[in-house]
């Protein structure tokens, strides 16, 4: 199986899942990174593990739907089984789920429905949360609103927002791995 991930930040997630994939705990192959700016965190870690980037540049494009046809366009070339957002910050729209929907899955800092959008970590701790956790859902055109596949959850307690954070990020990699080890499988 092939999966292409798309990331606009550190990368922690895409390089989780592209190490899993090497060691073969995930039975695919990350074919490639796609981000969509040149100063991606996500880009050095890829470089690193010797996985192909592909840089879509936003901000090089006239529209959203000029960017997202570029990507279509790239995404055709791969064929993937499964396209893995991670930390990717722009809204998937009907220009790439008319083709891939069903195949494109994120990752979510919160325990979905509650706490969608930009930090979704945050907003569950704003809110007094006592426990924290991550979702795993196939995507479609709301912000975090497709079906959840799978979620993980820890309790807080005396822990400070960086140990929240650092916990948070371990959970979250061992989520998508274990969800991407399970859908290669054909388990769900
Ligand atoms: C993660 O917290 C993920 O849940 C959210 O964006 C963050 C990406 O982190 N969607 P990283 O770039 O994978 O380290």
């Amino acid at each position: 199986m092939q999966i292409v991930v798309m990331a606009s930040g550190s990368g922690s997630n895409f390089e989780a899942i592209a190490s899993a994939c090497a060691l073969g705990k995930i039975d695919a192959k990350v074919v490639s990174l796609i981000v969509d700016k040149p100063e991606c965190g996500a880009i050095e870690r890829a470089n690193r593990l010797g996985i192909n980037v592909d840089i879509v540049d936003f901000k090089s494009y006239s529209s959203k739907l000029a960017y997202e046809q570029a990507i279509v366009h790239l995404l055709n070339e791969y064929n993937p089984d499964f396209i893995c957002l991670a930390g990717y910050m722009k809204i998937i729209t009907e220009t790439i789920l008319d083709q891939y929907s069903g195949r494109i899955i994120n990752i979510h800092p919160s325990l979905l429905p509650k706490y969608p959008g930009k930090q979704g970590l945050l907003d569950a701790l704003n809110a007094g949360e006592k426990t924290v956790g991550v979702t795993v859902h196939y995507v479609d055109g709301g912000v975090d609103t497709g079906q959840i596949i799978k979620q993980a959850s820890f309790p807080i307690k005396q822990m400070n927002q960086e140990e929240i954070e650092t916990k948070l990020h371990a959970v979250e990699h061992e989520l998508y791995v274990s969800v991407l080890r399970d859908l290669t499988m054909g388990e769900r």
